[in-house]
């Protein structure tokens, strides 16, 4: 596995790739790698021929208050098992060089898709994603690309960008990988104090609570939120941010569910700022 830190070589060493008629699978992520991002680039390497992984702990994407600094790093580690899981290649630039001073181009999706849910409690949010994920598309220039649900909203804005910029990359979202008690892997778990994890999956639970109660025949998105709202609060140390019910095209909010509902909440837990979604396809009324 090669590791690449400067852009220019990395477009090099692709269009060899290219030239040798072999489809590339692109994963980008932010590093300190998990199995929700290791379940990626093994799906990235069972559909293409060579993989891609860019490490970059993306500084457009965090805002002033957050853990930019803070966000764990270990290449050394990540590096051992993303080979393991099949990548080929890892980008990681440094922040200089990926945004040099001077540095003046933003890419931004607008609407309702990018501004509600994480986009109204993180301003800037995403347009910092999606630049850098412009950059890194125009760079990798994959044929398929690798996101997952536990981030739906960027899932979706990410659609919307490729679609709007004409970007020829197919788009695959896998499922959201689970600790055994139901805790969505992510990097900023690490954060969490034993008795603020033991606690953690009450994100999880509300949200097959509110499923149960939409199976059972409840519609009502406010008497849902409600419930996952109580479940939530009635554990110390949670600060909800949002529990929200929205439609999964344009995430706009739901007073009455029908059809397909993404139910999306954010949680701080201590410090920590926990996300976690699932997908409840309503039919009739
Ligand atoms: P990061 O948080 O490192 O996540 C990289 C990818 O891994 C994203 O597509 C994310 O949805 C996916 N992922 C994280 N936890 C997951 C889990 N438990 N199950 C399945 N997939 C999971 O998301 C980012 O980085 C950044 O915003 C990025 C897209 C790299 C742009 O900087």
């Amino acid at each position: 596995m090669e590791l690449v830190v400067d852009p220019l070589i990395l477009r090099q060493r692709l269009s060899e790739i290219r030239r040798q008629g072999k489809s590339i699978g692109f994963v980008p992520t932010m590093g300190f790698l998990h199995e929700g991002h290791l379940s990626l680039i093994r799906a990235a390497k069972e559909q293409n021929d060579f993989v891609v992984v860019s490490i970059f702990v993306n500084p457009l994407q965090f805002g002033q208050n957050e853990d930019y600094e803070d966000y764990p790093r270990d290449l050394e580690n990540d590096s051992r098992l993303a080979e393991a899981a099949g990548c080929d290649l890892i980008f990681s630039p440094e922040a200089q060089v990926f945004y040099p001073p001077g540095y003046a181009t933003f890419v931004e999706v607008e609407g309702s898709i990018s501004e509600g849910l994480c986009g109204a409690a993180r301003p800037g949010h995403f347009r910092g994603v999606t630049t850098v994920l412009a950059k890194l598309f125009n760079l990798v220039s994959p044929d398929n690309t690798y996101f997952g649900q536990k981030d739906a909203q960027q899932c979706l804005v990410v659609k919307k960008m490729l679609q709007d910029l004409n970007y020829a990359i197919n788009l695959h979202i896998m499922p959201t990988v689970r600790e055994a008690d139901g805790v969505a892997m992510s990097s900023r778990n690490k954060y969490l104090n034993p008795g603020q994890r033991a606690v953690a999956p009450v994100l999880y639970q509300s949200l097959q609570q509110a499923e149960a109660l939409i199976r059972a025949g409840e519609r009502d998105a406010a008497a849902l939120k409600a419930a996952m709202r109580s479940r939530i609060s009635a554990v110390p140390e949670t600060v909800v941010d949002y529990i929200e019910i929205v439609d999964t095209q344009m995430l706009r909010p739901l007073e009455r569910l029908t059809g397909s509902c993404l139910l999306a909440l954010a949680v701080r837990l201590g410090g920590t700022r926990l996300i976690d979604n699932i997908i409840v396809n309503v039919e009739g009324q």
